[in-house]
């Protein structure tokens, strides 16, 4: 049984080809339309969500599916029943689980079970949706990631790991530009270091020269203590950091935003900010993964 847990558990053959299932959904939505007729996605949100709980709701019901989102609080997930006899009882009547919580190892477990196709929506560890679709972001904008410097500033987190993974496959040039305490408290479970275009800096101009796309994200991801933020506060991307870049470079974000913190609302309002589009493509690529699934 397929699932959708972690970039890393794919090959470059298998997300190229869901991102070109994904721009032929966004190019002829009509032809898809019916693609998931009489199936069902469930969705668990144990944490906050805009983008993911809409675009896997309204994407697969523009395949001609049925969504149906468990409050894990009502069905007591992992309280009331076991999250593996949870899963078995919901195979006899949903097709796919989407799962977003803070215990990645829980999803991975769930989907060694192979009673039902599991798709990371967001853990603690990984946020593979998030990045794949944003390499489709990157290939509208500015062409093929293989031949692009990325660089990253904030924080070493799920959306990072995702990248990073991806990064392993792709080998693109990426500079990660962390805080130095953020190096520090993070330096042994950082992956991919042993890799001629994987870089770590404290310095941003250092991480920013010549990259073609800077990424960032909230400072304090979701279930986080805020006693890290203090860390960031010179590490905020705005117009005086993109000027370092390559004249075209883009900026991203997966979102939600907090302005004028990790990026300054002009940044984020600017002609380089793709960030509306960023979210917009993750209905497509998951489009895609569901149709791959299923
Ligand atoms: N980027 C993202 O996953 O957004 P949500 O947390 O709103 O789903
Ligand atoms: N790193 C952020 C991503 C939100 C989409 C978080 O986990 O809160």
């Amino acid at each position: 049984m397929k699932h959708f847990i972690d970039i890393s558990d794919f090959t470059i053959k298998k997300l190229d080809l869901i991102t070109q299932k994904a721009k032929q959904i966004k190019k002829n939505p009509k032809k898809f339309s019916n693609k998931c007729k009489n199936k069902t996605l469930g969705m668990i949100f144990e944490k906050e969500s805009t983008r993911t709980r809409v675009s896997f709701t309204v994407g697969f019901q523009k395949l001609g599916g049925n969504v149906l989102e468990l409050n894990s609080e009502s069905i007591g997930f992992n309280k009331r029943e076991s999250a593996q006899d949870i899963l078995k009882t919901l195979t006899q009547f949903i097709d796919l689980l989407v799962i977003r919580n803070n215990d990645h190892k829980l999803i991975k477990k769930l989907s060694t079970l192979n009673s039902l196709p599991i798709i990371n929506g967001l853990s603690d560890f990984s946020h593979p949706c998030q990045i794949l679709s944003d390499m489709l972001t990157i290939n509208e904008n500015i062409g093929n990631i293989k031949n692009k410097q990325i660089t990253w500033i904030g924080d070493y987190n799920n959306v990072l790991r995702s990248l990073i993974e991806l990064q392993i496959l792709y080998k693109f040039k990426l500079n990660v530009v962390l805080p130095k305490e953020i190096i520090k408290k993070n330096q042994s479970k950082i992956i991919n270091k042993n890799n001629k275009n994987f870089m770590i800096t404290n310095i941003i101009k250092e991480g920013v020269q010549y990259a073609d796309c800077i990424m960032t994200d909230a400072w304090v991801s979701m279930g986080e203590k805020s006693t890290k933020k203090k860390y960031f506060k010179n590490y905020q991307v705005n117009t005086e950091v993109m000027k370092i870049a390559s004249k075209e470079a883009i900026f991203m974000h997966c979102l939600p935003a907090h302005r004028d913190e990790e990026v300054s609302s002009e940044l984020l309002e600017s002609k380089r900010s793709v960030v509306w589009q960023q979210a917009k493509n993750r209905m497509f690529v998951q489009q895609a993964i569901v149709l791959d699934l299923i």
